[in-house]
């Protein structure tokens, strides 16, 4: 009845003889349906303290895709969208690739359609609990009507709830439920899986749609076990969070320090601004430290994936996954595993 459940901090991965090289010989690349093609398989999650024109820009420059968040109206959204492809440096390189996040109730499907016919290649139904009837039909009647857009539907945590989202059309499913830095889900209502366990369930599956590591991630070293443990690409708030592209005053706190806030789409905070009141209450709000340009941490992610792989002595994600072998570690080990000069 009480099954175990792994979290990133409490497995790592053996390293394995390498023959690389380079960290130029690994290829990061990854292709998921309806001509989305990752070179970093990084997608920024669809918060109003990460999602800009900007930020869609900096993460499409390095290969991933930004989600453009929906806590706005229709046509501020369809303009966030715009203003990303006007941001495009190189011209020959085709339309920025962008997707826009919308909901299941209210004008959710005309929220959809404007962000396609304004160019978005893809759309996120954005819901904290996505093994839901209504998540279901929302995805079934966008796939109907836009069959060559990408649908990316969520957040589930279990194989059951990736299944019903696949089975419904779903392109990519984001899994990962309670995990999230800002995420206070499991301690208001005490569900949630350890999404590394959510990740390797719904690896399992014979379903073909991608899978979407979503929320806690804190470190290139975390995405790469997301990978290898089965899932296709990752998606990211804290991480880039506070930096220079993601919304947001600049603060200093009493000691000086440059900061940004960063919250949840569920915080009271967030809901406030955006609908004068809040019905639940399952993220919070925080500082960060401001952390300069986004192409900045992108580059170190990148870095740090690549170098990964060479660890596992694999060129690609999908060898990755093949030959990944994890070792699950004591509380010792977490300790040894983190910086601890400081003890
Ligand atoms: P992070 O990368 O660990 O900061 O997690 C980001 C993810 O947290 C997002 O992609 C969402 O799935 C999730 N999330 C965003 N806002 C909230 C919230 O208010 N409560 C719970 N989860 C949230």
């Amino acid at each position: 009845m009480f099954k175990k459940a792994l979290s990133y901090d409490d497995v790592l991965l053996r390293p394995r003889y390498s023959e690389i090289v380079t960290r130029s010989e690994v290829n990061l690349g990854v292709k998921l349906a309806e001509k989305v093609h990752l070179a970093l398989p990084v997608f920024a999650a669809p918060m109003d303290t990460v999602m800009s024109p900007s930020m869609a820009a900096a993460v499409f420059q390095a290969g991933g895709v930004g989600i453009l968040h929906r806590y706005c109206t229709i046509e501020e959204q369809v303009e966030m969208l715009e203003t990303s492809f006007l941001l495009m440096p190189l011209q020959a390189r085709p339309k920025t690739i962008v997707f826009g996040a919308v909901g299941i109730t209210g004008n959710y499907f005309e929220r959809a359609s404007a962000l396609i016919d304004a160019g978005a290649r893809g759309i996120c139904v954005d819901v904290a609990h996505g093994h839901h009837i209504n998540v279901i039909e929302a995805v079934k009647k966008l796939k109907s009507k836009f069959p060559d857009v990408h649908v990316m539907a969520g957040n589930v945590a279990t194989q059951e709830g990736y299944e019903a989202l696949a089975d419904a059309g779903a392109d990519s499913v984001r899994v990962g439920v309670g995990g999230g830095s800002i995420c206070s889900t499991r301690i208001q209502t005490g569900h949630g899986v350890p999404t590394f366990q959510s990740i390797l369930e719904c690896s399992r599956s014979d379903r073909d749609a991608a899978i979407i590591a979503d929320g806690g991630i804190k470190s290139s070293g975390d995405i790469v076990k997301a990978l290898a443990v089965g899932a296709d690409a990752v998606m990211v708030g804290r991480m880039l969070a506070g930096t220079n592209e993601a919304p947001g005053e600049v603060i200093h706190n009493t000691a000086g320090f440059a900061q940004k806030v960063y919250r949840g789409m569920a915080s009271p905070e967030a809901q406030q601004e955006w609908r004068g009141k809040y019905s639940s209450n399952e993220g919070v709000s925080r500082t960060v430290p401001l952390k300069g340009a986004a192409a900045g941490i992108l580059f170190e992610m990148d870095k740090g994936i690549r170098s990964g792989l060479s660890y596992s002595g694999v060129r690609s994600i999908i060898e990755l996954q093949a030959r990944a072998c994890f070792v699950v570690q004591t509380s010792a080990g977490r300790v040894e595993s983190s910086t601890h000069i400081d003890l």
